[in-house]
């Protein structure tokens, strides 16, 4: 976790708030919002102040309470109007990581389940649930952290791409709970952490929490991970995803593909790190896995500033797939799964 929990719920439920770090003005600043409108919270989550799919899930469960608030002075059918209106609507707000819709999904059972509270008692029970995730959110890092840390034990260096830390997750992170614990063993563990064009998760935020934590980080452009890999810098690539198929297709930043790529050319262990609440067992293969499409200005305006020539046409799908053949192994709170086949994911999935 960063000093401060990237998302959490300030008060109680019928007059509190969540509370996020904008994740788009680090490093050079540190500014927290406190969001009491469900439209302020989808505009957070579509707009990457809150992002990393564990962060998105939880945020969006805190949301669901604060678009309900408003909905507890009418009667019971209202409320249930109201919430379906809230998981719907928030369910807009980015299509890939599939912690977004399992959260939203979790906090709609919850409401079914109990259905028959007046609509205080059935808020209190949504903050509960919404609570419930996050701290298994927390729980289920520290775990990946625990099983991870053999695969790296030996590493001298590693490569991680886009950001899969306390800002992404409510507890250490996914793959950079790995790195934690691999650089407590090893302090001179050498990160290299890839800037990850085009929002630069890698750079504002990996690097940021890296540093923060004492452990040794170069930054490098994206462009430069194969030849890391050539150089022999690196032993393995550590990365998180934001929906993990049935057969391990597993979908993450842009950028991961070619990386698991490198990666199986260079003959360098790839490793996916994630929660369950990332698997979406519902789809076969990654070829099923909705890939945002984020503005052209991310690529044309880089930097602060105009990178392109006005008018130039783009495309900028915001993640790829990496092929579970190219995964050396899935890292989940309940333990390595290694081969990457179907089976072996439903075996430990289900242990
Ligand atoms: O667009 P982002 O920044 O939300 O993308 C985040 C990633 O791709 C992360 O690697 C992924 O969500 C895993 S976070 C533990």
């Amino acid at each position: 976790m960063t000093a401060q929990p990237a998302v959490a719920w300030i008060g109680d439920a019928a007059t509190g708030n969540l509370k996020l770090i904008d994740q788009t003005v680090l490093p050079v600043e540190y500014r927290e919002l406190n969001l009491t409108q469900v439209e302020t919270v989808w505009e957070a989550i579509k707009s990457l102040r809150v992002r990393g799919a564990p962060a998105i899930g939880v945020a969006a469960a805190y949301g669901v309470v604060v678009g309900t608030q408003s909905a507890v002075r009418g009667t019971s059918s209202e409320f249930v109007a109201r919430l379906n209106h809230v998981l719907d609507y928030l369910a807009t707000s980015r299509p890939t990581a599939v912690n977004l819709f399992w959260a939203l999904d979790r906090m709609r059972r919850t409401a079914t389940a109990a259905a028959e509270l007046s609509p205080i008692d059935l808020l209190n029970r949504l903050l509960e649930e919404a609570c419930a995730i996050e701290q298994e959110d927390r729980e289920m890092c520290a775990a990946i952290g625990r099983h991870g840390l053999p695969l790296l034990r030996d590493c001298s260096g590693v490569l991680t791409h886009c950001n899969t830390g306390g800002l992404a997750t409510a507890g250490d992170g996914t793959a950079l709970a790995v790195i934690f614990a691999a650089a407590r063993l090893n302090p001179s563990l050498q990160v290299y952490a890839d800037e990850t064009r085009p929002l630069l998760q890698g750079a504002r935020l990996t690097a940021w929490e890296l540093m923060q934590r004492q452990v040794p980080v170069k930054l490098i452009c994206d462009s430069m991970a194969g030849w890391v890999m050539k150089e022999q810098r690196v032993q393995a690539v550590i990365v998180g995803a934001d929906r993990i198929a049935a057969n391990g297709d597993s979908a993450n930043k842009i950028g991961t593909y070619s990386l698991s790529v490198l990666a199986k050319a260079h003959n360098i262990p790839f490793y996916v790190a994630a929660p369950s609440s990332t698997f979406d067992l519902t789809i076969d293969n990654g070829d099923q896995i909705p890939i945002e499409q984020r503005a052209s200005s991310e690529i044309t305006n880089a930097f602060g500033r105009q990178t392109a020539p006005e008018g130039c046409d783009t495309y900028n799908p915001a993640f790829d797939v990496a092929p579970a053949g190219n995964i050396t192994a899935l890292i989940t709170e309940k333990g390595v799964i290694q081969p990457v086949t179907k089976s072996q994911i439903a075996a430990v999935l289900n242990s």
